[in-house]
């Protein structure tokens, strides 16, 4: 029986997560197989229940799961806890706990919601690109990590640091999603300034013969901040460090016309219960949305979306993942939008009922006739 550890979060997340764990349930019977569930706490919730932004044992109990699914961390409440118990601690503690070095942010302009986008439809309306980005090194992990006070005033440092091998699992990996899409690559880097990026920018040379089959571009990162707005239907997968793709990846992220649609995946190496799957945790990329919270005015779709790419990625399979994707964007296509998304004159439709939609599209035979294709 594949066993899901849930860490429903804050704010809006466990709103969204019901929604996703819904869709899950509406599909599990078409497998054969019923899901286990493991609710498990993170974040804030966590800190408020047991004073630790994660625990240890809940960390164990969901690397010891088939794959975890996350709804989202932090809030006001949690504003002035001390830097080492902060809610985004625990995000932190378990990407590096479980090895979650690959980051895929599929970024997939529905044909329904190309209005929606703040640039023109003529430049979206094509976008279907994939950033894959190096989660467990890089700024946010290295050290010396710290401030000082001095007679010359106020100092502080971090550390920029890559190892040859943690930058060829990720590019590998990005190298084998191309293979499965359109087969190009774009490396984004800073080599005309960083050693780091030289380092990186060799080892894709290194790994450029291998895979002949793809077609390999280097663009340097700013360069790459113009492209995604002007250009950014000419991109297939991308892969980056950490700093550069948490950047890169919420500029992606505007393409789509909401932050509440997309979906993430960090995959480590630990194979998984199907051959070509891996362990994984899911996440929609939005955060918990204070304003929102409690509200249902939430969409889930990021959240239902991740709990496809959860089936496709460390359950294997692959049927079901469409199923859903093609459910949301159908649900979408039929003008059953919350609020973030909604036609004008047309009422938008709560947090719940957007994932009772989703559970008819996807139960109801022959109801899902309208294919978008997924975004990975
Ligand atoms: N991975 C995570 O858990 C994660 C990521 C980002 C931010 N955060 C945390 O979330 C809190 C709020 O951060 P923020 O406001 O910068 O980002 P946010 O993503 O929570 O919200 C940004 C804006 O997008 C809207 N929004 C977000 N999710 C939505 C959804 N599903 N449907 C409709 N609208 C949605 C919000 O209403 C807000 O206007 C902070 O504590 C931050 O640290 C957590």
């Amino acid at each position: 029986m594949p066993r899901i550890a849930l860490f429903a979060g804050d704010g809006i997340g466990p709103e969204v997560i019901a929604e996703a764990v819904k869709a899950l349930r509406a599909v599990e019977g078409r497998s054969g197989e019923t899901f286990e569930f493991v609710p498990l706490a993170i974040g804030g919730d966590a800190l408020d229940r047991f004073g630790l932004p994660i625990r240890q044992s809940d960390i164990d109990l969901a690397g010891n799961a088939d794959a975890a699914l996350l709804g989202a961390v932090g809030g006001p409440a949690w504003d002035a806890v001390e830097p080492a118990l902060r809610p985004e601690r625990g995000l932190l503690q378990i990407r590096h706990a479980l090895g979650l070095f690959a980051n895929l942010r599929p970024v997939h302009v529905l044909p329904a919601l190309v209005q929606n986008s703040p640039l023109r439809a003529e430049i979206v309306e094509h976008v279907d690109l994939l950033v894959v980005r190096e989660l467990t090194g890089g700024i946010y992990f290295g050290r010396p990590s710290r401030r000082w006070v001095s007679a010359r005033g106020r100092s502080a440092v971090d550390t920029l640091r890559y190892r040859d091998d943690e930058i060829e699992r990720v590019v590998r990996l990005a190298y084998e999603l191309a293979r499965t899409r359109r087969g190009r690559l774009t490396s984004v880097d800073k080599s005309n300034v960083l050693r780091t990026s030289q380092l990186w920018r060799e080892v894709v040379d290194e790994l450029r013969e291998e895979y002949a089959d793809v077609e390999t571009e280097h663009i340097l990162v700013d360069a790459m901040a113009m492209h995604l707005i002007q250009n950014p239907g000419r991109f297939d997968v991308i892969v980056t460090e950490n700093m550069f793709g948490d950047i890169l990846t919420d500029e992606a992220s505007v393409l789509s016309g909401s932050i509440g649609l997309l979906p993430s995946a960090s995959l480590s190496d630990k194979v998984g219960m199907q051959p070509g799957t891996r362990y994984g945790l899911y996440e929609p990329i939005h955060g918990s949305a204070p304003d929102l919270a409690g509200k249902g005015r939430a969409n889930p779709a990021g959240a239902i979306l991740s709990g496809a790419m959860l089936l496709r990625w460390s359950l294997g399979m692959p049927d079901l993942a469409r199923k859903i994707e093609q459910a949301v964007s159908n649900v979408i296509a039929s003008g059953v939008r919350t609020i973030d998304i909604a036609e004008r004159d047309v009422a938008a439709v709560s947090t719940a009922e957007f994932g009772d939609e989703v559970v008819r599209h996807v139960t109801e035979r022959g109801a899902a006739t309208r294919i978008t294709s997924p975004a990975e």
